[in-house]
């Protein structure tokens, strides 16, 4: 969703400005904006729709003059995508600039205040709130107006905040919204977002909720709202430049589709030392694992499907009960949970706003928090009490491919390690869960390779204006996630349906031509699987089956797409993979805008 990148040094600030903001563009917008000081006045220039239009405004930012600047890609939820609702907003004097990500829940009271006192708002947006309040509590002294306004605001927020009497520094603070410094030679940067600003440094501070942050040139100071100073460790980041550039791929989603073994080898191999899995981080005792009562697994989107996978793998292995929720339900069901759960939170960006609420209250409730994080220092990462990042690297298409499978792999992982150590599984099976899932990286390569059949079924059938996926257990728990990666990317209509449960309604819906993509790897409930395939197929339905290599769909399919073998549970890994290139390739047919599908965000910070 919305971005904030600022800087301030020697170079001008606006193709800076620019250059962040279009690293990130992949988290959604439909507006964007910069703000530079130039001498004493703030130049703003704001443009409704691709971050192009900016660009073209302002002559690739050329045109704006100054070496301190904040800027903005905004994603619509208070007031309609215009260039007036875009970011930066002015106070009414025109002596602040401000970039917010987030909400300001308590922005309609705040807004009658300033009307009162002769505000005048041009904008609907919560967060030229801000502006007006901070020229509204300024007396001279910018970080008094700045603890005056967060004790003031309620809400989630991540600020830039620029001031023309202050032309060589500006300031930021962050409240459940994430916010980075990045710390270069003789310039100093905020951002978002790492992506933003990797090209110029990788030495970044993380700051927490309500820490103000004073930006200079040379210098950057962190306070808390007492005013003291707060010493920060420099985290070094060490993800690659080049995963976060296309490097010659049409699309990210691809490229990232292809870099699944080498993300799921650097997630698996670190963690398996003398045949035996180590989660450094994770501080559950043998006996902690013992006394779980129950464990929920909560996320949302297709994080929420590695969560689906979860409770089979985990209640098969490990015995223990398992629910997964959506974390926007979770977070209001008044859920029962008790110090004696354990809760995993899964979550590619770590800052999904309903999974991080979701968080809260489960911590609220005393359980224990294992987080399955991929951005080091995120939100969610930083309330658990235990953390097992995913080392995806950045993945920059909407739709996650990587992560997804990075996540899975996590979970094969903790359900061995709990598995082990609850005794349920003998030496022998624990040494043979370990191979195979050291042979999963090259089992997903080789499943990628099959890209040429799915391109010409895609080319087959992407005109198909409804398609249906069916599947049982882990087969029905991969089925959602692909079928959302088709909807998301591709705009068709589709379902996932339980293969026993399509008879009780949605069977309805199969006509002649009807395309169904049955996955039917797993081995105990092939043979079920296949009945449900003839009764579509006596329907009408065209048959797409993704199995494994060892089982024949002569005469039950009309196409097939193999996978290679391996231990049921791992499987996911493997079927998950053509659905992901057979929705890539639909799309690419319908022309559509694949790492950027209309309406959907990467990081979705709002409820
Ligand atoms: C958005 C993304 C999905 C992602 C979901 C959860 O909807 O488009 O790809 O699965 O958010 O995001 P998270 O960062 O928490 O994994």
């Amino acid at each position: 969703m919305c971005g904030i990148v600022g800087y301030i040094g020697n170079k001008p600030a606006a193709p800076i400005l620019l250059d962040g903001l279009e690293k990130l563009e992949y988290r959604g917008y439909d507006s964007s904006g910069i703000a530079v000081i130039n001498g004493h006045d703030i130049d703003v220039s704001k443009a409704k729709g691709r971050l192009q239009v900016l660009r073209e405004k302002t002559n690739n930012g050329k045109d704006v003059i100054g070496t301190t600047g904040i800027g903005h890609t905004r994603w619509a939820t208070h007031g309609e995508p215009s260039d007036v609702n875009a970011h930066p907003h002015l106070s009414q004097s025109g002596r602040f600039a401000v970039v917010h990500n987030g909400i300001i829940e308590n922005y309609i009271s705040l807004r009658e205040k300033l009307i009162e006192k002769g505000f005048e708002f041009v904008s609907e947006t919560d967060t030229e709130v801000l502006a007006h309040l901070f020229e509204y509590y300024y007396k001279g002294d910018i970080m008094d107006a700045m603890i005056k306004v967060i004790n003031r605001v309620e809400g989630s927020y991540a600020l830039g905040v620029l001031c023309s009497d202050y032309p060589d520094s500006f300031i930021a603070v962050r409240k459940a919204s994430p916010l980075i410094i990045g710390l270069g030679n003789d310039e100093n940067f905020i951002a978002s977002d790492v992506t933003a600003i990797l090209k110029h440094t990788r030495n970044i501070y993380y700051i927490e909720d309500e820490e103000i942050v004073v930006l200079k040139r040379d210098e950057v100071k962190v306070y808390n709202s007492d005013r003291e100073e707060i010493k920060k460790d420099v985290f070094t980041v060490d993800w690659d430049i080049s995963a976060a550039e296309k490097g010659g791929y049409e699309h990210f989603m691809i490229k990232e589709i292809e870099e699944q073994p080498k993300a799921v080898r650097a997630t698996i191999s670190p963690r398996i030392k003398d045949g035996k899995i180590v989660l450094d981080d994770v501080k559950l005792t043998r006996e902690d694992i013992k006394n779980i009562n129950k464990i929920y697994i909560v996320a949302c989107g297709s994080a929420y499907h590695v969560g689906v996978v979860g409770k089979y793998v985990i209640e098969k292995m490990c015995r223990i009960p398992v629910e997964t929720q959506i974390a926007s339900e979770f977070r209001y069901c008044d859920p029962i949970v008790t110090p004696r759960d354990l809760v995993i939170v899964i979550s590619q960006s770590g800052e999904t706003a309903d999974t991080l609420e979701a968080l809260k209250v489960a911590k609220n409730r005393g359980a224990r928090i294992l987080s399955i994080v991929n951005v080091v220092g995120s939100a969610i990462a930083n309330a658990s009490d235990d953390v097992i990042y995913t080392w995806a690297g950045p993945e920059i298409a909407v739709a996650t491919t990587k992560a997804y499978s990075t996540q899975l792999a996590v979970v094969y992982m903790l359900a061995i390690y709990m598995a082990e150590r609850l005794g349920n599984i003998t030496g022998g099976q624990y040494k043979k869960y370990i191979k195979d899932l050291e042979a999963l990286p090259e089992l997903i390569a080789e499943t990628i390779k099959n890209k040429d059949q799915l391109a010409y079924l895609a080319s087959r059938f992407y005109n198909c204006k409804s398609i249906f996926f069916i599947g049982r257990n882990l087969d029905y728990a991969v089925s959602l996630e692909g079928s959302l990666k088709l909807k998301e990317i591709s705009y068709i209509h589709s379902e996932a349906y339980a293969a026993g449960e399509l008879k009780h309604g949605t069977i309805s819906l199969i006509e002649d031509g009807t395309l169904v993509i049955a996955l039917a790897s797993g081995n105990e409930l092939f043979d079920k699987t296949v009945s449900n395939i003839k009764e579509v197929v006596s329907r009408g339905a065209v048959v797409m089956s993704v199995t494994t290599k060892e089982r024949s769909m002569t005469g039950i399919a009309d196409h097939v797409i193999h996978v290679p073998v391996t231990n049921d549970i791992f499987l996911p890994s493997l079927t998950v993979v053509p659905l992901q290139i057979f929705s890539y390739y639909v799309a690419a047919e319908k022309g559509c805008d694949i790492d950027k599908p209309r309406n959907l965000a990467k990081s979705v910070t709002v409820e």
